[in-house]
């Protein structure tokens, strides 16, 4: 049986094991059908901290960097709120994301139908819903200098922080979003605020080059981030991908959340740039947390977690169709009704965590 690829699994605290739990099923079951994956397991977050004293161990960071493709479940815990802030579970996702460099976040936004209902727009206006928000996530104010607090002679302080941008972090996140619109319905948005900020001009300018350049096939258009905040929750379908930076993207895909209804249902991916076979490293997670106030009980949607895995199909291992076979075994256990706790509605069938497991195995046999 021919192998395609390395995983590195890092299932985390709380729920993050446990939805988790049911990628492994799924990978067990595309073995069985010929597409192998060698799947490597270590501890992250405070499961790392208790057995290390540390969210992430330097030889945990060396293994995600040389295995190049991450599986992430979540971290976080009451247990572990009083450490100081370097030992944090979240400083383990963190160091991540920053030693990887993965500065491209994806953050679809789907509406299943069986939950338009659920969503905070009326269902008209979210029906079909699949946008696209490509997140710039290693720059901008985030990482800006210069930055700090410093005290003034007459008493008062004074904050600054500074929103940096070159023409290659604005180019190396633009193709990337070039690149999944011809995947997709080949449109892009590229958001900043042009009208005030200096990083919006070169953001514009550095885009709409690129484009022009390679890939004129690709429709463009420039918007300001507040009309996208507007947009977003007016017409939302208007949009594919929608590339910006770190602090518009926090934002905005917080926003497009919100229109699908359920955290237990919204997946990510996190990318790095490409090597010269074109392979990129990668992190793929929900982006739920470890849910302390249902962790344990077996109840978690796994469904953000398994999404994010089918991403990790198509983006690292081009594994379209397996990717397809999925989200569709997903979207029909809905259609048929089955519900975790979270997304549980009048009439459907109240299933656990790996009850909904059960559920989209069966589906993926049905379509196999
Ligand atoms: P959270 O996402 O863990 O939970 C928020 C609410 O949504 C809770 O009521 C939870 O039960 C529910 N929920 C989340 N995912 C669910 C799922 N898959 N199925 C059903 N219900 C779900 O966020 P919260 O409560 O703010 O943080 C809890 C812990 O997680 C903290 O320690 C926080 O630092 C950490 N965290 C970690 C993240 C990560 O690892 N990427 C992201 C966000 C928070
Ligand atoms: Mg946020």
């Amino acid at each position: 049986m021919a192998q395609v690829g390395r995983i590195l699994f890092l299932p985390g605290d709380g729920i993050g094991a446990e939805v988790m739990t049911e990628v492994r099923r799924v990978i067990g079951w595309l073995a069985r059908r010929g597409i192998e994956f060698a799947v490597e397991e270590d501890l992250v977050g405070g499961a790392a901290y208790d057995v290390h004293g540390v969210p992430l161990t330097d030889a945990t960071m060396a293994k995600a960097n040389e295995i190049g493709t991450v599986m992430f479940g979540a971290v976080g815990g009451p247990k572990y709120d009083d450490l100081p802030f370097a030992l944090k579970p979240e400083r383990g996702l963190l160091r991540l994301r920053k030693e990887m460099d993965l500065f491209a976040n994806l953050r679809p936004a789907i509406v299943f139908p069986a939950l338009a209902g659920a969503s905070s727009l009326k269902p008209e206006l979210v029906e079909g819903l699949d946008v696209m928000i490509l997140r710039e996530l290693t720059g901008g104010v985030y990482f800006g200098e210069p930055r700090g607090i410093t005290e003034l002679a007459d008493g008062q302080k004074r904050a600054v922080d500074t929103q940096v941008y070159t023409t290659s972090e604005i180019e190396r996140v633009a193709r990337v979003g070039f690149e999944l619109a011809r995947k997709r319905r080949n449109k892009v948005h590229s958001v900043e605020k042009a009208n005030v900020m200096h990083t919006g001009v070169l953001w514009r300018q550095t885009v709409q080059a690129l484009r022009d350049r390679d890939y004129p096939d690709v429709e463009l258009e420039h918007m300001y981030a507040d009309n996208c905040a507007m947009q977003l929750v007016r017409r939302p379908k208007q949009f594919d991908v929608i590339v910006t930076d770190n602090l518009f993207g926090d934002l905005l895909s917080d926003c497009a959340a919100m229109l699908t209804g359920s955290l237990g249902m919204l997946p990510s991916a996190s990318l790095g740039a490409a090597d010269a076979n074109g392979r990129r490293k990668a992190m793929y997670e929900p982006v739920h947390g470890s849910a302390p106030d249902i962790a344990g009980q077996g109840i978690a949607n796994p469904i953000a977690c398994l999404m994010s895995f089918a991403m990790l199909l198509r983006y690292s291992f081009d594994l379209g169709a397996e990717a397809d076979r999925l989200e569709k075994a997903i979207s029909n256990v809905l259609d048929q009704g089955y519900r975790t706790a979270d997304i549980a509605q009048d009439g459907c069938t109240r299933v656990s965590t790996s009850g909904m497991g059960d559920a989209i195995l069966k589906e993926l046999d049905r379509l196999a």
